[in-house]
């Protein structure tokens, strides 16, 4: 890549998200203090010199007048961050709405909402209609910062629309595509009022990722059962054109964690974590308060062993971090009261007047706090009734050199391809099986810990995000290459 001074520089690559990779708070009329999140994306393309990425996506804040919205565009770009301005009415039917209450339970399995069935198609229907108008906000932003050579990478549920809006605005772009969640069969995909339309949309792109060969596969096949289109190995073909689909299973920053463990502050942490459980086994669950996260089966399969197995009611405690999320949205409300619910009465019958079994906290925990619990951890719980990779098995295994402690993973968690080798697999729906792996966790031995715990370790620290973020952009590279030269022929 040449810049004009004749000079070599690095691709530059845009990247187009939901959220942006910062949380911004305003603090006046035109300043704003905003902090990095450091979510999995970030780890990624921060860790890649191959490439100079900028992100464009929505701030998360509603800021309706325009010296906000300046400040705001100004602060931002110091950190290579780009807003999008969305205003409450379109998160409300956009995110809230299409995103979060008809694309995530229909993609993880959950269904589509069941309520009165013409509410539900008028509501569907404006809300679709404000996914469109999003998708198309965010082509703008792209377009008004696109420069020829650029490369597009749009992510998640949330864009399924952009490629056709990119590449209606340039043919030539090169535009990517990956799907964060699973793509669920096409069964299931056909039940969505607009299965076509997205369907279409997403083939705009010229390469198209998912994490595992499965929703790959549910994808194509997703394709040829509704659009009647052509699957071939390399993804679907129309009318001569390929649309390559492809998995790149994404990994995590594995050295920054294992770095971590090495901070004073988080040695500190360790020793005081331990003495406080002294005795007791630690068994930890870390998922965002979501209803495909498995939360209320989980502390109910915990139930059932402290139940069967009056030996270790005081010798181990359940750790649940619980991130709200979506907190706007309905379903997410209902779910949070039912965990509450389940929690009190727990530890309610298991409790003593100086220890209880499960502690539950509703909120995350900065980074350091987080990597000394999961160092301490005995038994992590990662069941997920369906999600697309699961990372916080990965950051589990990744801070466990020194204790080799064993992971309960579900077998519908994108993980359970890469990890399943090491973890114990569940099916999170049978509570009595999930109660049995976590006697067994508790009960195995330090050998067999240790040789699951290598293969576990090795895959992190092999398959890493920098890795996963290289692979899809040089693939999307070729996959423009290898058209140019089929249309040229
Ligand atoms: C999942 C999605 C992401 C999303 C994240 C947090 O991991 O795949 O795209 O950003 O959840 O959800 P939120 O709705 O708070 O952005």
């Amino acid at each position: 890549w040449e810049r004009p001074d004749g000079r070599p520089t690095r691709q530059r690559l845009l990247v187009v998200a939901n959220r942006l990779p910062v949380s911004a708070v305003r603090r006046g009329e035109e300043s704003w203090s905003l902090e990095i999140s450091g979510g999995g994306l970030v780890s990624a393309l921060l860790g890649v010199k191959e490439f100079e990425a900028r992100w464009i996506g929505w701030a998360g804040v509603n800021v309706p007048d325009e010296a906000g919205q300046r400040a705001l565009t100004k602060a931002l770009a110091e950190k290579r961050c780009i807003p999008v301005f969305l205003d409450e009415e379109i998160v409300h039917q956009y995110y809230n709405g299409y995103c979060n209450n008809i694309l995530w339970p229909l993609f993880h399995y959950l269904g589509l909402p069941q309520e009165d069935r013409l509410a539900t198609t008028r509501s569907f229907q404006s809300q679709f209609a404000a996914y469109k108008k999003a998708n198309q906000m965010f082509a703008d932003v792209v377009t008004e910062h696109y420069e020829e050579g650029d490369v597009v990478w749009c992510h998640d549920y949330h864009l399924m629309f952009l490629p056709k809006c990119l590449k209606e605005y340039n043919s030539q772009m090169k535009v990517g595509w990956f799907l964060h969640t699973p793509f669920p069969s096409s069964e299931i995909h056909r039940t969505l009022p607009s299965r076509s339309e997205l369907l279409r949309a997403v083939l705009a792109a010229d390469l198209v990722g998912f994490h595992t060969y499965d929703y790959a596969r549910h994808f194509v096949s997703a394709c040829t059962r509704i659009l009647g289109l052509e699957g071939t190995p390399e993804g679907v073909e129309d009318q001569g054109r390929l649309t390559r689909v492809a998995a790149f299973p994404i990994g995590i920053d594995s050295e920054r964690f294992i770095r971590a463990l090495e901070v004073p502050q988080v040695q500190e942490h360790i020793k005081e974590l331990k003495d406080r459980f002294a005795g007791r086994k630690v068994m930890l669950g870390v998922d965002r308060l979501d209803m495909i996260k498995g939360i209320p089966q989980k502390i109910l399969a915990f139930e059932k062993f402290l139940e069967e197995n009056p030996y270790w009611r005081d010798k181990v405690v359940l750790l649940q971090i619980a991130v709200p999320t979506r907190t706007d949205v309905p379903e997410y409300q209902k779910l949070t009261s039912q965990v509450h619910e389940i929690v009190g009465r727990i530890n309610g019958r298991f409790g003593t007047l100086t220890a209880v079994p499960i502690h539950h906290l509703d909120r995350s925990l900065d980074f350091h706090a987080l990597c000394a619990l999961y160092a301490v951890t005995d038994v992590a719980l990662v069941t997920s009734l369906r999600d697309g990779m699961n990372l916080v098995s990965y950051e589990f295994v990744a801070c466990q050199e020194s204790k080799k402690g064993v992971l309960i993973l579900s077998e519908f968690a994108g993980a359970a391809q890469s990890l399943g080798a090491g973890a114990i697999l569940v099916n999170p729906w049978n509570i009595t099986e999930v109660a049995a792996s976590i006697g067994q966790a508790l009960n195995m031995s330090a050998e067999e810990r240790e040789k699951r715990h290598r293969h576990n370790f090795l895959h992190v620290t092999t398959h890493t995000a920098q890795e996963w973020a290289e692979t899809f952009v040089s693939e999307l590279n070729d996959t423009v290459i290898e058209a140019q030269q089929r249309i040229r022929k």
